[in-house]
C-alpha cells in the first residue's frame, strides 16, 4: 500500500482538478445563460459576514446555525462567519447598498463556495458549490413559479432525467402560530415515540418535524395535520395562484405537504427540486434513491428582520457538486470545450525565439494554437501535435528561422508549403475558414 501523504484535502472538502473544471463550467454556462434570459444579473458578497447576519437570517433553530457554521474571531475582535447560504449574505447587500430604490423587482445570481460543518456523507459536504437565484421586492406567485421553472430549465438542459418537483406552502405569520399549537399537542401526545432530535425540535421549531428522516418519526408525521388545511385566506390565495401557474406551464409537481425546509426565514411557498431512481441495496433489495438537487422558496419577511424596510422576496439554489455526480453516474456527454487547431512546433534556439513572437501573433489573431517549447526533440512535438488533434503544425526549423520563413504542414494530408513567416497568421485564418 502507498504511504499516504503528510497533508490532504480537509474532511468533506475537495480539490477541483483540471479534468473536473468542464462540468463545473459546463453547469454555470448552463446556468448563466438561462439566469440571464430571464434578466437576473450576479452579485458577489463576501465569504465571510458577521456570525449575527447568519443567527439572525438563516434562523437560531436551525441546524446550520447550531451545529454547522464555521466561525472565527478576528484579531480586532469581530465574530465572523464563512457564509453556509448565500441568501442572508445578498440581502444584506439589498439592504446596505440601498437597492430598494433600484425598480423592483431586483433579480440576483450568485455561483460560488459555501461552507458547513456536516456529518461526512456521499453528496454532502462541509464545502461546496451552489447557484443561487433570488428575487428581492416582489410578493407575486409569478415570482416563485418563475423561480422553479428556470431551474428546472436548467437541470432539463443539463439532461439531468426523473427529476421531481415537490412543493408546500408552510404560511406565514398569521396562520403558522396556530398551527404550530396544533402541531405541537399532537406531537406532544407521541414525544416518547420521537427520535432525540425530534424532541428537542419540538421544543424550538415543531414544523421542523415534519421532515425528520427518522423512519419512526415519519411514522407518527404521517398522521400529523397538515399546515395546508389551516392557510390564512392570503396564503391559501397564493399557494392556489403557485399551483395554477405551475399548471399552466405544465410543469410536473408533486404537493408534499411535509416539506418546511431547513430554514427558518421562509414563509408561503417553499419547494425542492430532486432526482429519483431505482436502486439495488446491498442485499439485493430495490430501494429508491432521492437526491436533493434544489432547494428555496419565499422570505416576505427577511428583508425587514435585517434592517430594511418591507420587502417581499423568493429564490433558491441548485446544489453544483450533486449535479455533477449525477452527470458522471448516468455519463452525461457534453461536446469537449474547442482545442487548438495548430501546433507550433520549432528546432534550435533562434526558432524558438521566433516561436514565441509568432504564439503571440495567433493569440491576437484568436486561434487557438498548442505548442511545446520545452520539448526540443522534433518527434516528442508532432507527438504532442498528433494528440490535440491539430488541423496544421508550423514547423521553423534553423533554415526557416534564418530566411524568415515557416513550414505548413496539413496534418490530414501530410501536404507541406514553406511560406514567409509574416503571412504565417493570415494564411492560417485563410485555411481554417475553409
Ligand atoms: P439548501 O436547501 O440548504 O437551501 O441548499 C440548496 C441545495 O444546496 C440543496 O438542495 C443541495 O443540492 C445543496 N447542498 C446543501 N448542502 C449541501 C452540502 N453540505 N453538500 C453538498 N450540497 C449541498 C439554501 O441554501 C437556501 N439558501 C436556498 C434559497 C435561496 N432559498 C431562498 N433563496
Amino acid at each position: 500500500m502507498t504511504k499516504k501523504p503528510k497533508f490532504q484535502e480537509p474532511a468533506g472538502m475537495h480539490d477541483i482538478l483540471p479534468g473536473e473544471q468542464r462540468y463545473f463550467q459546463k453547469v454555470l454556462d448552463t446556468c448563466e445563460n438561462i439566469a440571464d434570459f430571464y434578466g437576473f444579473q450576479r452579485i458577489e458578497t463576501p465569504i465571510l459576514e458577521q456570525t449575527e447576519l447568519f443567527s439572525k437570517g438563516t434562523g437560531l433553530s436551525t441546524d446550520i446555525v447550531q451545529k454547522q457554521m464555521y466561525n472565527l474571531r478576528t484579531k480586532g475582535g469581530d465574530y465572523l462567519t464563512l457564509r453556509p447560504e448565500f441568501t442572508p449574505g445578498i440581502t444584506r447587500a439589498f439592504v446596505e447598498h440601498g437597492m430598494k430604490n433600484l425598480p423592483q423587482p431586483v433579480k440576483f445570481y450568485s455561483f460560488g463556495p459555501l461552507f458547513r460543518y456536516e456529518h461526512s456523507q456521499a453528496g454532502r459536504y462541509r464545502q461546496f458549490h451552489q447557484f443561487n437565484l433570488e428575487v428581492i421586492g416582489e410578493g407575486g406567485p409569478i415570482i416563485d413559479v418563475q423561480i422553479i421553472q428556470i431551474f428546472y430549465n436548467i437541470l432539463q438542459e443539463l439532461k439531468l432525467k426523473n427529476l421531481i418537483i415537490e412543493i408546500n406552502s408552510i404560511g406565514d405569520n398569521q396562520c403558522r402560530p396556530y398551527y404550530k399549537k396544533l402541531l405541537v399537542s399532537y406531537f406532544r401526545s407521541r414525544e416518547s415515540a420521537l427520535c432525540v432530535d425530534c424532541r428537542r425540535r419540538l421544543k424550538e421549531n415543531p414544523l421542523r418535524v415534519l421532515d425528520c428522516k427518522e423512519e419512526k418519526c415519519q411514522r407518527i408525521v404521517s398522521q400529523a395535520p397538515q399546515l395546508i388545511d389551516h392557510l390564512c385566506q392570503e396564503c391559501h390565495h397564493h399557494f392556489k395562484g403557485v399551483l395554477e401557474l405551475l399548471d399552466e406551464i405544465e410543469l410536473p409537481y408533486r404537493l408534499n405537504p411535509y416539506l418546511v425546509r431547513g430554514l427558518d426565514y421562509y414563509t408561503k411557498t417553499v419547494f425542492e427540486i430532486f432526482s429519483q431512481e431505482q436502486k439495488k441495496s446491498e442485499d439485493e433489495k430495490e430501494i429508491t434513491v432521492r437526491n436533493a438537487l434544489c432547494g428555496g422558496g419565499r422570505y416576505d419577511a427577511l428583508v425587514k428582520l435585517l434592517g430594511g424596510e418591507d420587502a417581499k422576496a423568493s429564490g433558491g439554489a441548485l446544489g453544483i457538486e450533486r449535479i455533477i455526480e449525477l452527470m458522471r453516474e448516468r455519463e452525461i456527454k457534453f461536446p469537449r470545450a474547442a482545442g487548438p487547431q495548430v501546433f507550433l512546433a520549432q528546432l534550435g534556439t533562434m526558432a524558438k525565439r521566433k516561436s514565441l513572437k509568432l504564439l503571440e501573433d495567433f493569440r491576437k489573431a484568436r486561434i487557438l494554437t498548442g505548442e511545446s517549447f520545452g520539448k526540443d526533440s522534433l518527434k516528442a512535438q508532432l507527438r504532442t501535435a498528433d494528440k490535440m488533434e491539430v488541423k496544421y503544425t508550423l514547423l521553423i526549423g534553423q533554415r526557416e528561422a534564418l530566411e524568415g520563413t515557416v513550414l505548413i504542414r496539413d496534418m490530414k494530408t501530410g501536404k507541406q508549403e514553406t511560406i514567409k513567416l509574416d503571412k504565417a497568421v493570415k494564411e492560417m485564418k485563410k485555411r481554417l475558414k475553409k
